[in-house]
C-alpha cells in the first residue's frame, strides 16, 4: 500500500463521552485506525485494549510518545487540551482536538506556536460545522446564485444542562456551562456560513437553576466585518426541545423518541451527589457497565446543531438533517443530501486531507481560536452589560492582521512573511 492510502493510526486521549460519540466513525472510516490509547479509568483502558489489540496507557505521555501513533485525538476534558495538544505536538504528532480549543486564547495561541514550530497539523473536531448540511449551504452561498448573506438565525433548546457531568462542567471557571460546551458548535456554524469575520457581539446569558449554577442559556447578537448580523440562542434547561421543529431528529442524525420528554431529569435523578453524578457519565461511556457498543445506521440522516435559517438578498436557506431548504422569490425547493455513510466523515475528510495530501484545513487553530475569541466575548459581554468588539490577531513581526479580507473562496489567510510564528510572535490589537 503507498504512504498516501495507509490508514492514519490514531491514539486516542480520553475514552469518555466524546469518544463514545466518534467511534462509530473511527470504525467505519476505513481511512483511519486506532492503535493507542489513554485514559485514567481502567475499566476503559482494559475494553479498549480488549476491542482493538492495542496498548492503552494511563497517560499522555506514553501515548504520544508511543511509535505506532501519528495523529491524537484529544478528547479529554477541556481543560487538559492545551498541555494535550503540548504533548502531542512535542512527540511530532498531529492532533485532532475535540472543541473548545482550550480555556483562554493564551493557551489557543501557546497550541497553534507549538503545532507550527513541531511542522505538525492541529484540527479541531468533532464541531457541527463539519456536518454535510453546513458545508453544502456554505457552498451554496459561496455560489453567488442567492446574492449576499445579510441574516443569520441559530436556535437550540436543549436537555444539556441536565445530561450526567463532572463537577467542573458546572463550574463556569473551569470552563462548565453552555457556552464553553455549546456555543462553541453554534458560533462555529454561524461563522462558517457568514463567511466574514466577526466584529462585535452583545450577549447575555442565563443561569437560573441554583442546583446547577453555571450558564444553562443565552442569547447573542454578532455583527460582522461584511455586514452580515447573526442572532443566537440557546437553552439547555430540558423544557422545550428544538428537535420538534427538526422533525424528531435529534443532534446525532438518528431519530429521536419524542415520548421522552423529561428523560434527562429522570435519570439525573438516580444520581444523589455530585460524585455519584460523575459516576452515572462514566458508567454509560466506553468500558463503563452500562456503556452500549455503536449500533450499526444508528445515525440516518446528518448531524444538527438545531434550527438555522440564512437569510441572503434572494432567498432564505435553511440547512436540514437530509439536505438544504430554499425559500426563494418565487418558489421553494428542497436540495437533498444522500445520508451519511459514515457519521462525521468529515471529520476525516478534512484531517485526511490535511495529512495525506497537504491540504490546509478549514478548522485549524486560528480557525478554532476565533470561535474561542467569540465565546469568551459573550461571556464578557453578559458580565459587563455592554457590546464587546472581537479583536483580530496581529503579528508582532510585520503587523499581519490574521483576520485580514481574503478573496471570497480563498483557504485560511496565510501569513505572508513568518508561516512558522512562534508563541510571542501574535499580540492582540490592544497591546497596539
Ligand atoms: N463534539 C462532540 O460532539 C462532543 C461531545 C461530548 C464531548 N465533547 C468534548 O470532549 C471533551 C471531553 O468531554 P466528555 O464529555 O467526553 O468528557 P468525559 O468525562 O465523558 O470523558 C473524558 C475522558 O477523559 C479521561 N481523562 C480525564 N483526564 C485525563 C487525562 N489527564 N489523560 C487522559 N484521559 C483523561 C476521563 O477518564 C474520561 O474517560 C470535552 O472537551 C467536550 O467538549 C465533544
Amino acid at each position: 500500500m503507498s504512504a498516501a492510502a495507509e490508514p492514519i493510526r490514531i491514539g486516542v486521549a480520553g475514552l469518555g463521552r466524546a469518544f463514545t460519540l466518534m467511534l462509530p466513525t473511527f470504525l467505519a472510516d476505513a481511512r483511519v485506525r486506532l492503535v493507542a490509547a489513554c485514559d485514567p479509568r481502567a475499566e476503559a483502558r482494559a475494553r479498549f485494549t480488549a476491542d482493538f489489540d492495542a496498548p492503552a496507557f494511563e497517560d499522555i505521555a506514553a501515548l504520544a510518545a508511543h511509535p505506532e501513533v501519528e495523529a491524537v485525538y484529544v478528547a479529554t476534558p477541556h481543560q487538559f487540551h492545551a498541555a494535550h495538544t503540548l504533548a502531542a505536538a512535542a512527540a511530532g504528532k498531529h492532533v485532532l482536538l475535540e472543541k473548545p480549543m482550550a480555556l483562554t486564547l493564551a493557551e489557543c495561541d501557546l497550541m497553534i506556536g507549538a503545532c507550527r514550530a513541531a511542522g505538525v497539523r492541529l484540527i479541531v473536531g468533532h464541531c457541527h460545522s463539519f456536518d454535510a448540511p453546513y458545508l453544502h449551504t456554505r457552498a451554496l452561498l459561496r455560489s453567488g446564485d442567492f446574492g449576499r448573506v445579510r441574516m443569520i438565525q441559530a436556535l437550540n433548546y436543549t436537555d444539556f444542562l441536565y445530561r450526567p457531568r463532572r463537577p467542573e462542567e458546572l463550574q463556569t471557571s473551569a470552563g462548565g456551562g453552555v457556552v464553553f460546551s455549546q456555543a462553541a458548535h453554534q458560533v462555529d456554524v454561524v461563522r462558517l456560513l457568514a463567511g466574514s469575520p466577526v466584529e462585535r457581539v452583545r450577549a447575555v446569558t442565563g443561569a437560573w437553576d441554583p442546583e446547577r449554577d453555571t450558564e444553562g442559556a443565552y442569547a447573542m447578537l454578532m455583527w460582522f466585518r461584511d455586514g452580515v448580523f447573526a442572532s443566537l440562542s440557546y437553552n439547555g434547561y430540558g423544557h422545550f426541545d428544538s428537535d420538534e421543529w427538526t422533525g424528531w431528529i435529534g443532534e446525532m442524525g438518528a431519530a429521536k423518541n419524542p415520548a421522552d420528554h423529561g428523560g434527562a431529569r429522570r435519570r439525573l435523578a438516580q444520581a444523589g451527589s455530585a460524585a455519584q453524578e460523575a459516576r452515572l457519565k462514566n458508567a454509560g461511556t466506553y468500558g463503563g457497565p452500562s456503556y452500549q457498543p455503536p449500533q450499526p445506521a444508528a445515525a440516518a440522516l446528518h448531524q444538527h446543531f438545531g434550527p438555522v435559517i440564512v437569510s441572503c438578498d434572494r432567498a432564505d436557506l435553511r440547512p436540514v438533517p437530509d439536505g438544504v431548504w430554499i425559500h426563494g422569490d418565487a418558489q421553494k425547493r428542497h436540495e437533498a443530501l444522500p445520508p451519511p455513510a459514515v457519521p462525521r466523515s468529515e471529520v476525516i475528510d478534512e484531517l485526511h486531507a490535511a495529512l495525506r495530501a497537504g491540504t490546509d484545513p478549514l478548522h485549524d487553530g486560528p480557525w478554532a481560536r476565533s470561535t474561542l475569541a467569540v465565546c469568551l466575548a459573550l461571556l464578557r459581554s453578559s458580565k459587563e452589560q455592554r457590546d464587546v468588539a472581537i479583536e483580530p490577531r496581529i503579528c508582532r513581526v510585520c503587523s499581519f492582521a490574521a483576520h485580514r479580507r481574503r478573496p471570497q473562496g480563498a483557504q485560511q489567510a496565510a501569513h505572508p512573511t513568518n508561516p512558522a510564528p512562534l508563541k510571542a510572535t501574535w499580540r492582540s490589537t490592544r497591546d497596539l
